[in-house]
């Protein structure tokens, strides 16, 4: 099959199965073709909860998948490639968040999107990057724990005064290796350019930041501005789209390291195929499901 025939039997079998497909912004720019939404993880998850679909293919990671099935549990939920994990989710377990929180009783705790059920599971309120600040503010607490993303975690310390943040020790392996002397390379080479950063890159890096801001935060700041020139610090997926949709505008991708493998994995063929055999289908255990549904449901109420 052809790529043209691949997208054209996607369409074709999305309306004959009622589904439809939720793209992460870090997906394989291809995939925006057959997608009915893409946006980073706060869009995608409200869309996962609004839908009337039958059947949510998730062009994402794991936990996004998951995070879907938990919001709309009676739908059938397809990750079209099993092994598309976030390393930093994987950082952090049942048992590691259940000796964090020992350490520090009676706190309350704020989850990254990014994590597992079973993480979500043991913790007060989720929050993704777009919304992490708000989530805190509205605890109105002394002390939060945060997991699993410390450098998420010292930037909303950042903006918050009066609550102290105590950080689990996980982060984003593709953020966490930029570096501030990459941003000044860039910087020197593009003077005019304004420098966007993801808040999950370190506090040396988000400090030569223009604006910091989730993948959709990044986006919608460059459709606002009247500037041309952009360093992007964040995954490829956001730079590759910019480019797209600006094509008069300058886009400088940070480093070639700022890959994300894992939401690479999926392309369109995986779609098809996951289609067409409704795999892999995603479950969430009974007795995780209702706990960590809660955390979630806090997060949309309240952003
Ligand atoms: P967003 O909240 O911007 O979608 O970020 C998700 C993510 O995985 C970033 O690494
Ligand atoms: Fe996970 Fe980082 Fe990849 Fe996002 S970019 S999915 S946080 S590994």
């Amino acid at each position: 099959m052809t790529n043209k025939d691949i997208i054209k039997n996607i369409i074709k079998l999305k309306r004959e199965k009622n589904a439809i497909i939720l793209a992460h912004c870090y997906q394989n720019i291809e995939i925006d073709e057959v997608a009915d939404f893409v946006g980073d993880s706060l869009y995608l998850s409200r869309q996962a909860a609004q839908t009337d679909a039958d059947i949510i293919v998730f062009a994402g990671v794991y936990f996004m998948a998951e995070t879907a099935k938990i919001l709309s549990p009676d739908k059938k939920v397809l990750l079209p490639d099993k092994n598309a994990g976030c390393l930093m989710a994987d950082m952090i377990n049942l048992e590691q968040i259940k000796s964090f929180k020992k350490k520090y009783p009676s706190t309350p705790v704020v989850c990254y999107v990014n994590s597992t059920a079973e993480v979500k599971s043991q913790s007060d309120i989720c929050c993704t990057s777009a919304n992490a600040v708000n989530i805190v503010k509205s605890l109105n607490s002394d002390k939060v724990l945060f997991v699993p993303d410390k450098n998420l975690g010292n930037y909303v310390q950042s903006k918050i005064e009066k609550t102290e943040i105590i950080c689990y020790d996980g982060y984003c392996p593709v953020h966490h290796n930029l570096t501030v002397e990459e941003v000044i390379k860039q910087k020197n080479l593009h003077p005019e350019a304004k420098v966007l950063v993801h808040p999950e890159c370190t506090a040396g890096v988000l400090k030569t930041a223009d604006y910091i801001g989730s993948t959709t935060g990044i986006m919608n700041y460059v459709k606002n501005s009247g500037e041309k020139s952009f360093i992007i610090v964040t995954e490829i997926g956001v730079t590759e789209r910019l480019k797209r949709d600006y094509p008069d505008k300058e886009f400088i991708h940070i480093s070639n390291k700022a890959v994300c493998q894992s939401m690479k994995l999926i392309t369109p063929e995986d779609i098809y195929n996951s289609l067409i055999n409704e795999t892999f289908e995603i479950t969430v255990p009974e007795d995780i499901i209702k706990p960590a549904y809660k955390p979630i449901e806090k997060m949309i109420k309240v952003s």
